[in-house]
């Protein structure tokens, strides 16, 4: 397919407005939607501020905030967003039923050449696929969070995903300057799989009392070179993100996915992690 000019981000909440923040520093128009233009102000004031920080370290020039903050417009209009896409990135909540009736619409109203990605974390893309009508184009981009920083673009190949979709999401990839790694649809892919078994054992070892929250994190951060620990992490990401990948694995993959009763304990306390002030950690 011809060069992406257009993005359509469905979706401003965390990594939707990373996404449309990364391309349209990538020099791409997008359109932002969401449900309610609250939550569009919420993503675009996050984008601002992010844009800031990263002009403030000089990791970008002074002028590209500017620039990229023309090139994103708002709608709550899903068919207004997606009517001139060259591609359409999907990331609303992980709920399969949600994403069907979404990849059912776009394909009524995006154009036939567009490429449609989901940004889901662990859901099968062969299945949101299907909902489309166009499988072939349809293919999994999992961004990471915070999705300026983060250099992997994990690509999924759904069933029916065909190689040139492929190609122009890898194309696209290094656009944004991103790593791209191609992984076949299966549940979790190369990165959830991974990561959340280790957030997932490291709450089971702050319910049986091993250690402080603050020392398993400290023991993987400086014991293991990770940039933060999984208690944080998980803070970072969202418990009810978390709550929602182990559910979907422990249905898939099995009994070492059973996410712990403390976790599911704190997202109905409406303990999320930093986007609610308080997870393992105050904010
Ligand atoms: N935009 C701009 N700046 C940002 C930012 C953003 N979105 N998010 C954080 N920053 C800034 C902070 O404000 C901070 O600024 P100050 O130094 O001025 O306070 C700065 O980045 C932190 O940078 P540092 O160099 O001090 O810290 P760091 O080197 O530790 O980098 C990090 C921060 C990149 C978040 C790093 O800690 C890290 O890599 N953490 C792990 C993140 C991770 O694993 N993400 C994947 C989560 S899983 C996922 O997203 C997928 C899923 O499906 C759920």
């Amino acid at each position: 397919m011809s060069q992406i000019e257009n993005v359509a981000v469905l979706g401003a909440g965390t990594m939707g407005h990373g996404i449309a923040q990364v391309c349209a520093v990538a020099g791409m128009n997008v359109v932002l939607r969401d449900l309610n233009d609250d939550v569009l102000a919420k993503g675009v004031a996050g984008i601002e501020k992010s844009l800031a920080k990263l002009a403030e370290k000089g990791r970008i020039e002074a002028d590209v905030p500017e620039a990229a903050r023309r090139r994103i417009t708002t709608t709550t209009v899903l068919a207004e967003a997606v009517s001139k896409a060259d591609l359409v990135v999907e990331a609303i909540p992980e709920k399969m039923a949600l994403k069907v009736e979404t990849f059912e619409a776009v394909a009524e109203h995006a154009p036939d050449h567009a490429l449609l990605a989901t940004n889901t974390s662990s859901l099968s893309v062969t299945e949101i696929a299907a909902a489309s009508g166009a499988p072939e184009r349809v293919v999994g981009l999992h961004f990471f969070n915070p999705v300026p920083l983060m250099k992997l673009l994990e690509i999924v190949q759904g069933l029916g995903t065909s190689d040139a979709t492929i190609a122009a999401a890898r194309t696209f990839a290094e656009r944004l300057g991103k790593e791209p790694i191609v992984v076949k649809d299966f549940p979790g892919f190369a990165t959830s799989r991974l990561g959340v078994i280790l957030g997932c054992e490291a709450i089971r070892m702050l319910e049986a009392g091993v250690a402080s929250a603050a020392d398993i994190d400290k023991a993987m951060e400086l014991g293991y070179r990770h940039p933060m620990g999984p208690l944080r992490l998980t803070d970072l990401v969202g418990l009810d993100v978390r709550l929602a990948i182990l559910d979907h694995l422990h249905k898939e993959l099995g009994e070492q996915f059973r996410p712990p009763a403390l976790l599911r304990q704190m997202v109905r306390a409406g303990k999320l992690g930093r986007k609610t002030g308080e997870g393992f950690y105050t904010y």
